[in-house]
């Protein structure tokens, strides 16, 4: 099927937000956008959300009143976005540690089209190296830390109803594919 075919069907059918799960540096901001952009439906990433609400950036959040105080204004996020009562279709990005309370996981895997982009932890090193905007990986062994959120979040990301390993994909590779992917996920 075409591109034009696929996304008028993804249009036709789509219901509920399409969500995308992963590590940090897998490219769900930037997938979110592409798929948002492709299928005209409105984005939002969680990070980007809490910051505008708080004010700060989470960098802040995390330093002045640390990580639950985060994770709190953060689920409220999720919640205002994928409550049933309010889920509209649009493309949400979330942050990588949003799945381990179980009420947003309850929301994303129960309520929404959930896609996790799963990336070798090599390849999210690469990407992280200078990026400085992740609390969570400061003063820390980068490889240690993945590799302990991995384990942790796996089990989780693993109930997303489409799984696209992203390897060495360009943006466009995966794009095409998800597109495909959710049409067969959607289809009435
Ligand atoms: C986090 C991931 C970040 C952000 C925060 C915590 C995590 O989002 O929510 O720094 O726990 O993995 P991204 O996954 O968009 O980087």
């Amino acid at each position: 099927m075409n591109k034009d075919a696929l996304v008028q069907d993804i249009r036709a059918s789509l219901d509920r937000p399409v969500t995308l799960v992963g590590l940090m540096g897998s490219g769900k901001t930037r997938l979110g956008r592409m798929l948002a952009s492709v299928l005209d439906l409105e984005f939002v990433d969680t990070d980007q959300r809490v910051e505008a609400e708080a004010g700060c950036t989470i960098s802040q959040i995390f330093e002045q009143s640390g990580e639950k105080v985060f994770r709190d204004h953060e689920t409220r996020v999720v919640a205002g976005l994928l409550a049933p009562v309010m889920a509209t279709p649009c493309i949400v990005s979330t942050g990588g540690g949003a799945v381990m309370r179980p009420e947003n996981a309850a929301l994303i895997f129960g309520h929404t089209v959930s896609v996790w982009l799963k990336t070798d932890i090599s390849i999210l090193l690469d990407r992280l190296e200078h990026v400085r905007n992740r609390p969570l990986l400061k003063n820390t062994d980068p490889a240690e830390t993945l590799m302990a959120m991995a384990k942790q979040r796996y089990p989780l990301y693993e109930k997303a109803d489409i799984i696209r390993e992203t390897g060495q994909d360009t943006p466009q590779q995966i794009l095409d594919s998800l597109l495909v992917s959710i049409a067969e996920k959607v289809k009435k």
